[in-house]
C-alpha cells in the first residue's frame, strides 16, 4: 500500500493502476476510521481492481462553530486499517495541497441540499461538493463509495455526478451500527456515559416508526410525534429535527405512499447525533 500526500503522486499511482486494465474504486474520508469507513473499504476492495482512500478533514465543509480543530486526527490507527483492509494507496494531502489559495470555484446543488442538516448547516453542502468534485478529478475513480449513514449527503453527491456529467459510478453502502443501534460516527467519541446510555433511542424510535408505517399508519405528522416523543421520553435532548421525505428527491412528505427515508438530527450534550432509516408504505399499498 501506497501512502501519498500530493495530487501529482496520486495521478501517477492511479495511472499505472489503469495501465493494467484495473478499475479503480475511491472511499474519501475524513480519517479517524471505523467498522463503518472500513465498510466502504472492503466494498471497494470486492467490486475494483485498485482501492483509493482519501482521507483529507475537509475545513471548507465546517462552520465557524464547527469542530474543525477538535476533529479526531489518528492517521497510524487509520493507515493499519487501510492496509488490513486491502487497499492500494492512501491520499492523505495537507489543506495546503487541496487548497492552495482562496478558491474561486464551488460545486453547489440547489434544493437537495435546502432542507434537513442544510438547513441548519448552510455552508457544509457546497464544501461537500466541492471537495468530493476535487477528488473525483484528482483521482479518477471508475467507482466511488459512500454511506448511507450521511443520507443526505448521498443524494447530494448522486446528484452533482448526474447534472455534471461525472464519468463514476456512486454505490451506497448500508449503516454500520453498534450492536445496540447507534450508528457508528467518529462524533460519538464526545457522548458522555449517560448520552451513550441514551443514544441508541434515535434508531429504536424510527424501527418503531418505520414498522408502524408497514402497518398501515401512514400519517407522517403522527409518525414524526411518536419518533420526537419517544425520543423526548428518553432523557435530555435537543431535536434539530425529525423528518420523513421522499427517498429521492427529499422533499417532505404528507404521507407515505413512496419510498420514503426518515431522517433526524438531534443534539446530546455537545455532540450531534444524524441518523436515518428507510420506510416503505404496506407491500398491498403498492
Ligand atoms: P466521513 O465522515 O469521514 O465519512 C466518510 C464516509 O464514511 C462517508 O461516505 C460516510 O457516509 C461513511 N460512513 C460514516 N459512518 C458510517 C457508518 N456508520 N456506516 C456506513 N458508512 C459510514 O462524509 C465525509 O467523511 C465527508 O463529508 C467526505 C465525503 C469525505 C467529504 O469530505
Amino acid at each position: 500500500m501506497q501512502i501519498v500526500r500530493t495530487i501529482a503522486q496520486t495521478r501517477e499511482a492511479v495511472a499505472h493502476a489503469r495501465a493494467r486494465a484495473e478499475s479503480v474504486g475511491l472511499v474519501p474520508t475524513m480519517g479517524a476510521l471505523h467498522e463503518g469507513h472500513r465498510s466502504l473499504v472492503r466494498t471497494a476492495r470486492q467490486r475494483c481492481g485498485y482501492v483509493a482512500v482519501s482521507i483529507f478533514v475537509n475545513p471548507t465543509q465546517f462552520g465557524p462553530e464547527e469542530d474543525l480543530e477538535a476533529y479526531p486526527r489518528t492517521f497510524e490507527a487509520d493507515r493499519s486499517a487501510c492496509q488490513a483492509d486491502g487497499a492500494d494507496l492512501i491520499f492523505a494531502p495537507a489543506v495546503k495541497e487541496m487548497y492552495p489559495g482562496p478558491g474561486l470555484t464551488t460545486v453547489h446543488v440547489a434544493d437537495l441540499t435546502a432542507g434537513l442538516c442544510g438547513a441548519s448547516r448552510p455552508v457544509h453542502f457546497d464544501g461537500v461538493t466541492t471537495v468530493v468534485a476535487k477528488l473525483f478529478n484528482i483521482v479518477g475513480p471508475d467507482v466511488a463509495f459512500f454511506g448511507e449513514k450521511d443520507y443526505q449527503q448521498l443524494a447530494v453527491i448522486r446528484r452533482m455526478v448526474l447534472d455534471l456529467d461525472m464519468p463514476v459510478e456512486v454505490i451506497g453502502c448500508p449503516t454500520i451500527r453498534e450492536p445496540d443501534g447507534l450508528a457508528l460516527s467518529s462524533r460519538n467519541e464526545y457522548l458522555d456515559v449517560d448520552q451513550r446510555r441514551q443514544a441508541p433511542v434515535l434508531h429504536a424510535a424510527m424501527q418503531r416508526a418505520a414498522q408502524a408505517a408497514l402497518a398501515g399508519r401512514r400519517n407522517v405528522a403522527e409518525l414524526i410525534a411518536g419518533i420526537e416523543g419517544d425520543i423526548r421520553e428518553s432523557g435530555p435532548a435537543e431535536i434539530d429535527y425529525v423528518k420523513i421525505v421522499d427517498a429521492e428527491t427529499l422533499d417532505e412528505l404528507p404521507e407515505i405512499d413512496r419510498p420514503a427515508r426518515i431522517c433526524l438530527a438531534v443534539k446530546m450534550g455537545k455532540c450531534r447525533l444524524i441518523d436515518n432509516l428507510a420506510v416503505d408504505a404496506p407491500q398491498s399499498d403498492r
